[in-house]
């Protein structure tokens, strides 16, 4: 399906947003496939609005008392969203010069900042995180990470993932069922931490690390958004903070006497700060542990419920090439991945306020403004790609799982998965490469069945989980002779 939606010239400084009148989506489309167990899940329910009509403004207004549903956020900033595509890349776009975000709020005592500072034992300040440096820092951030985990570099890892993939399905192969939750989260932080780290012994282990951003991800979004902080800090909390500031601590000594090769070294060598080396660790884990585990334990599941997809599968897998050859080069493989992230978009809201006013137009069919707006520096900007994957206006029958939907499609993850421009995510090359990977070894060695049989629930904590345990049976195959 075409993109609705002009052209539009990023060099501008404002920024013209065509809207085609749609048929109005139902509101389930957007409440099916997310509960959420904060307080956004009543202003969540209004994301519809501006993938349809755009005006979301009156939208919100028509619903809530607008002071109370404001309340929730910065009384003075108005909140945009947009599940359209065109519409994100414009407002990730607009925020290229963004100095601030989610990590750095104007005050630096609530919010993000005080759970960061827990963390990392120190406050951050502006160039001490990449969420929140100026441009020019940011190359210094996203530099070394891309040198380790970018497109081109991550074959110099090859090793390091197959190892880990080809031991962690040994393992589960070892049990009669394997809790896929818990197990997909010990080895996403495994993969990240021996990256990050390069060295296996890191004080805490790595489930222990995993706990803690799993832990970190439930805890923030339980809380109140104005309360987070000052509520008395569970034991939970702290035990995850002081396994997080151990394995920095660890690291930050290991990097400065271990030979092997990891990314802290390369931060290092980047001149790249303590603080600055921490958070990046920090970010990585938050961001780049529990989503991916998220994905492959819905992606296994919906492979377990599905034995021809399995059969597809295997024939493209089992042959003489590595594992990572075969993992990387299976085409059906590649679509039932990427059909899985559509239906299982893990990050849900991307937000940002401006650094300059933006002017937003509504056109109809016929090019005419029907709504035109201007958008003013204090607004917060907010992008659903979990909203815009199940756009009935781009994907047929977009609630139903169809394993081969990405067969002959160059549809190039157009609902924005992992961001777009300035903060686009690092971290998506390793992502899909540790999911194959462990798919491509469980599906040489082992037949699969998942529990539950029904469709499987999910939940938006910070970032999108599967809110219930799933269960996997791995019956070995018989090698031929
Ligand atoms: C399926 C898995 C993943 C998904 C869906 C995902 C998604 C995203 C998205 C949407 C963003 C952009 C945030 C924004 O614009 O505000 C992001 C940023 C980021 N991701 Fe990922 N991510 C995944 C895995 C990973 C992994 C494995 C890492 C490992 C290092 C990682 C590290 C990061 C970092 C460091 C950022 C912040 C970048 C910046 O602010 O400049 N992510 N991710």
């Amino acid at each position: 399906m075409t993109c609705p939606f002009r052209k539009i010239d990023p060099s501008q400084h404002n920024y013209n947003v065509s809207f085609s009148r749609a048929e109005p989506v139902k509101k389930s489309w957007l409440t099916k496939i997310i509960s959420f167990p904060i307080s956004l899940k009543n202003s969540l329910q209004d994301l519809y609005a501006v993938a349809v009509k755009g005006n979301i403004r009156t939208a919100l207004e028509n619903r809530y008392n607008r002071s109370n549903y404001l309340s929730q956020f910065n009384p003075f900033q108005k909140l945009i969203f947009s599940a359209e595509p065109a519409v994100m890349k414009e407002i990730l776009n607009a925020s290229k010069d963004d100095p601030e975000g989610l990590f750095l709020p104007r005050n630096v005592k609530s919010g993000f900042s005080k759970f960061l500072s827990d963390v990392l034992g120190e406050t951050l300040l502006p160039d001490d995180s990449m969420r929140t440096c100026s441009d020019k820092m940011a190359k210094n951030f996203r530099k070394p990470l891309s040198k380790f985990i970018g497109l081109s570099s991550i074959r110099n890892h090859t090793q390091i993932l197959e190892e880990i993939a080809i031991e962690t399905v040994k393992n589960w192969g070892k049990t009669v069922t394997v809790e896929v939750n818990e197990q997909c989260n010990i080895y996403t932080a495994t993969v990240i931490s021996k990256l990050m780290i390069g060295h296996p012994g890191i004080g805490e282990s790595y489930s222990d690390i995993a706990d803690a951003t799993n832990y970190f991800n439930k805890y923030l979004a339980m809380a109140e958004p104005r309360q987070i902080f000052c509520k008395k800090f569970s034991n939970e909390y702290k035990q995850s903070v002081c396994t997080i500031r151990n394995a920095f601590n660890r690291c930050m000594t290991l990097a400065s006497t271990d030979s092997s090769d990891s990314l802290i070294k390369e931060m290092i060598k980047e001149g790249l700060s303590p603080i600055q080396i921490k958070s990046t660790f920090f970010l990585s884990l938050a961001a780049g542990v529990e989503t991916t585990s998220s994905l492959l334990t819905y992606l296994l599941w919906q492979l377990g419920q599905d034995k021809q997809a399995q059969i597809l599968m295997r024939e493209e897998l089992n042959n003489e090439k590595t594992l990572y050859e075969a993992a990387t080069q299976s085409v059906f493989l590649d679509s039932f991945f990427s059909e899985s992230l559509r239906m299982f978009t893990p990050v849900y809201m991307l937000a940002s306020s401006k650094t300059h006013p933006l002017k937003f137009s509504v056109k109809d069919h016929q090019d005419k403004v029907v709504h035109e707006e201007r958008i003013d520096k204090d607004s917060l900007l907010v992008v659903t790609p979990t909203f815009a994957a199940r756009n009935p206006d781009r994907f047929e029958n977009p609630d139903s799982f169809e394993p081969t939907r990405f067969l002959n499609n160059n549809e190039d993850y157009s609902w924005l998965p992992f961001g777009f421009n300035k903060h686009t995510c690092p971290g998506k090359n390793l992502a899909i490469k540790e999911i194959k990977l462990l798919v491509a070894e469980i599906m040489r060695n082992y037949e699969i069945s998942s529990h539950p049989n029904e469709e499987i629930t999910t939940i938006g904590y910070f970032t999108l989980k599967v809110s219930e345990n799933v269960q996997l049976r791995l019956k070995p195959l018989k090698k031929a002779e």
